[in-house]
């Protein structure tokens, strides 16, 4: 087991365990806050973030900043990861058994970054993380606790792209969620 994020990173990478390495041009680790209260998961790598090597730097990734200073969330202060580290071709869905694959290392992030609030991105994040009987549209925006953590299921941005009126939900969902995080440091003191 990894003492630190860095020396994690250090064992993934090289990772050869699935076939998404063979299209990879970097791995996608996670960036933010190595102790942050708010961890972010998404899907996995798009075509800016495999040339970039970092979470949510595209497209959807813009649409996410933008609602993120809306509702005063500072990216510095999150950590954003995947449930794939690399990227799947053509950006599709990736498969259950390279997911599970690599959730293993996920998972070793939320140990060591031990967030009380996980946001997940989508129906992916949330059926790999909680389980295929939740569902997106009628989960998101719905608190769900486990093992100490908060979850908060969420439309994924890029989403938001090819379907407007789905902004409200998110800028709603992110904004619970920022009084929630807020909440919780105040009884903390
Ligand atoms: N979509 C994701 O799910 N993750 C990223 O890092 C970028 C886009």
């Amino acid at each position: 087991m990894a003492s630190s994020l860095d020396e994690l990173k250090k064992e993934i990478d090289g990772c050869r365990k699935c076939r998404l390495c063979e299209g990879r041009k970097n791995i996608v680790f996670g960036v933010g806050k190595p102790n942050a209260d708010l961890m972010f998961i998404g899907e996995g790598p798009g075509a800016d973030e495999d040339e970039q090597g970092e979470p949510f730097v595209g497209k959807a990734g813009k649409l996410m900043d933008k609602a993120f200073d809306g509702v005063g969330i500072k990216r510095e202060n999150v950590y954003i990861a995947n449930i794939v580290k690399c990227r799947p071709p053509k950006n599709r869905d990736p498969e259950d058994d390279e997911a599970s694959i690599c959730i293993d290392y996920l998972n070793e992030q939320i140990r060591l970054v031990n967030p009380k609030i996980i946001v997940l991105l989508g129906r992916i994040a949330l059926n790999n993380i909680l389980g295929k009987e939740y569902g997106i549209t009628k989960d998101r925006g719905r608190w769900i606790e486990k093992d100490n953590i908060l979850y908060m299921p969420i439309w994924h941005p890029a989403a938001l792209l090819r379907d407007e009126s789905k902004k409200i939900d998110f800028w709603k969902d992110l904004k619970e969620v920022k009084q929630k995080l807020e909440l919780m440091e105040n009884e903390n003191g």
